[in-house]
């Protein structure tokens, strides 16, 4: 059968971005005990009851973990965004982009800016490499303003002053010690310009610290938007 040469052609085929997993062992764990509960509550034995309660419990738990990680938190970013009043011309830093899932988000509203991701890809998220961030940024559209750099955010590769915005998202708490993470801090007030903004999403007992460290910012809940229990956005300005 010969092809109608007046056929539409087809649209070209893109995928979209997939951002993984964070922490994946959490899920894993999760799902795995309460499996585990649920069938040991099916032999019905003595308390079978509270055995399928806490199967349910972790299997619940699995799941609002999952949804968060994969959808929720990108609502919630998408929200912070918009209110950081970026003007579309800023450079702007995420530490700990692993996927890309805020940096694509920041670099799609920065039409003449640059969006720079760092990252060590460790197993803090399934399947993160550089290659992984570049592609999704080419599925959203924006691989022209989004640069990936293997950098350790307690040492960034970046001069000072070098960036209008500094994001990171559940990444500063991966690292081990407390003094690493206080010079992360640093290291990230170090490359804002006076007058940047900072913005931080950690869970709520290592924002309360980053504050106290920076001696500056505000803390807000993250959500409603996403079930994303227990985190806390750090928001702090760079003094002039
Ligand atoms: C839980 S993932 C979050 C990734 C991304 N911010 C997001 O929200 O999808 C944490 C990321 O921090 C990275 N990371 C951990 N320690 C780091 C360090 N010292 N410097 C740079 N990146 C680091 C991990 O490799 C991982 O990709």
């Amino acid at each position: 059968m010969s092809k109608d040469l007046n056929e539409p052609p087809l649209p070209a085929f893109r995928w979209s971005p997939r951002y993984g997993v964070d922490a994946p062992a959490v899920p894993a764990v999760l799902g795995a005990a309460g499996v585990a509960c649920c069938l040991a509550a099916a032999w019905r034995r003595p308390g079978s009851i509270a055995m399928a309660a806490t199967g349910a419990v972790l299997l619940a738990n699995a799941g609002v973990y999952l949804h968060t990680t994969l959808h929720g938190k990108l609502r919630i970013w998408e929200r912070e965004l918009d209110r950081v009043g970026l003007q579309g011309n800023e450079q702007l830093l995420d530490l700990g982009c692993g996927r890309g899932a805020v940096l694509i988000a920041a670099a799609k509203r920065l039409p003449m800016g640059r969006a720079v991701g760092t990252d060590l890809w460790t197993r803090d998220q399934s399947g993160n490499s550089p290659e992984v961030t570049l592609a999704n940024a080419a599925a959203a559209g924006i691989a022209d303003r989004v640069e990936v750099r293997t950098a350790d955010m307690t040492a960034l590769p970046f001069p000072d002053g070098s960036f209008d915005v500094v994001t990171s998202a559940m990444a500063i708490h991966n690292i081990p010690s407390a003094e690493g993470r206080y010079r992360a801090l640093d290291e990230a007030m170090r490359v804002l310009r006076p007058g940047g903004q900072l913005l931080i999403a950690d869970p709520w007992s290592m924002a309360r610290k980053y504050a106290e460290h920076l001696d500056q910012g505000t803390l807000r809940p993250l959500g409603p938007g996403g079930p994303w229990l227990g985190v806390t956005l750090l928001h702090a300005v760079k003094e002039r």
